[in-house]
């Protein structure tokens, strides 16, 4: 009972964070996009005027003009923030870590081969990770390396902080189960963004208007650097996403270099999203870079690897009858991949997956090939302690043509 409540809990909170950040990202989007496609005003306007720009949605059309501050009697009765979006995806996603990476921290966060860590060691980890995240952000911006320069992100600052996210993707690795360790990663960068917006954009827009209110001169190096702080959140999207999703794909996070194929793959983010906001020539280079490094990831986890050529070996190796496979499967998965899973985790099969019944374990071999032989992301966390010869049998009888009757 307690653990299907947990499971209702889960879906709804995420549920509320897909869909906050579908909010959040899809207003990044859609304010960068009006940033760039303003244009100058077709007809004399007043105040402080940036640019101006149309629009037709929703059967109707859009007059926008954007100025960089505003005078006391400009003050509109109704100004509309942004900044919900941001704080319940922030929230949401700490609950959602919270109830399934450290809630099951045993089977989600540790992998004992990769580092003996204790369940709450690894919270704590995982915890002083995203406050030490927000910390060396706010220290690399306000560093000398970002020095002098107000509203654009000095390549000097830029530089080192994409080094560090690679440096941390590294250390995450080393620390955490391969899955956990990208979605940390995806975790530390959604926690500065979410920071960003709290200790930098909002805050900056106040003054702005507190001076307004005053009758004060605005510094618009505010605006400039509230604008900075945004566009390394709206950089952050892409790769934020790509960590989240990758989650659901072993091939990626299974394999040695795991960190490489993410740090790829965030090259690749970044390039997409450099190449849609660029214009004109300038993005020749982004989309050649994003295309090198998705070949690289691709190849990295598709490519020769020792195991593709061990897997190659038990297809000559002694036939191994459907009996010794199913009594793998028994021993070390149906604690889970049952009608009714004996481990208390799972009040239902995962992802529904049962292999109980042999015509159902034959046609889910292709899967249980990949997962519990080539990835070996499966048994969770190794939880059931299967071996290496155990995975060796169920590759052998899958390669060898999945036989339910054992010959060949
Ligand atoms: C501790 C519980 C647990 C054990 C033991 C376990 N699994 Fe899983 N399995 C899961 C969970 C949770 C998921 C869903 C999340 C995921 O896909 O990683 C899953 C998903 C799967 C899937 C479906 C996802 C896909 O990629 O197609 C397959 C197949 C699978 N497991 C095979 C196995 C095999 C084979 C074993 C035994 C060698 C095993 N599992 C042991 C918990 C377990």
């Amino acid at each position: 009972m307690a653990t299907l409540l947990l499971d209702w809990l889960h879906l709804l909170i995420r549920i509320a964070h897909v869909v906050a950040a579908i909010l959040w990202i899809g207003d990044s989007f859609l304010f960068m996009w009006m940033d760039r496609s303003l244009v100058p005003p077709s007809r004399p306007r007043p105040g402080d005027v940036a640019g101006e720009l149309w629009m037709v949605h929703s059967g109707g059309f859009y007059e926008v003009v954007k100025r960089r501050t505003l005078v006391p009697a400009e003050m509109p009765a109704a100004l509309h923030w942004f900044k919900w979006e941001a704080y319940s995806t922030g929230i949401s996603g700490f609950f959602l870590l919270g109830i399934v990476y450290f809630a099951g921290a045993g089977m989600f966060l540790v992998d004992p081969a990769v580092a003996p860590l204790s369940a709450p060691a690894a919270i704590a980890i995982g915890v002083a990770l995203l406050i030490a995240g927000v910390a060396v952000y706010e220290a690399l911006w306000r560093s000398p390396l970002q020095r002098g320069a107000a509203g654009t992100s000095a390549p000097a600052a830029s530089i080192v902080g994409s080094l560090l996210i690679v440096a941390t993707i590294v250390g995450l690795t080393r620390l955490f189960a391969a899955r956990a360790a990208f979605l940390m990663a995806g975790a530390m960068l959604g926690t500065i963004m979410v920071a960003n917006v709290a200790n930098h954009i909002i805050p900056a827009q106040r003054m702005m208007l507190a001076a307004t209110r005053e009758g004060r001169p605005v510094d618009v190096t505010l605006g400039l650097r509230a604008k900075m702080h945004s566009t390394h959140n709206h950089y952050l999207t892409f790769p934020v996403l790509v960590a989240m999703v990758s989650n659901h794909f072993p091939l990626l996070y299974a394999g040695r270099f795991a960190w490489l194929v993410l740090t790829l793959l965030f090259v690749f983010a970044v390039a997409v999203k450099y190449a849609m906001n660029a214009r004109a020539r300038s993005n020749r280079w982004a989309v050649a870079a994003g295309i090198a490094a998705l070949i690289g990831a691709v190849t990295l986890t598709t490519g020769g690897t020792p195991d593709a050529a061990a897997i190659a070996a038990l297809r000559g190796a002694p036939p191994v009858p459907f009996a010794e496979a199913r009594a793998v499967i028994e021993r070390r998965c149906q604690t889970c991949h049952a009608t009714r899973p004996s481990n208390p985790s799972f009040p239902a099969p995962p992802n529904g997956v049962v292999l109980e019944d042999p015509a159902r374990i034959r046609a889910l071999a292709p899967r249980i090939l990949e997962r519990a032989v080539i990835t070996k992301t499966m048994p969770l966390g190794n939880i059931t302690g299967i071996t290496d010869a155990e995975r060796r049998t169920l590759g052998a009888w899958i390669v060898q043509g999945a036989r339910l009757d054992g010959t060949r």
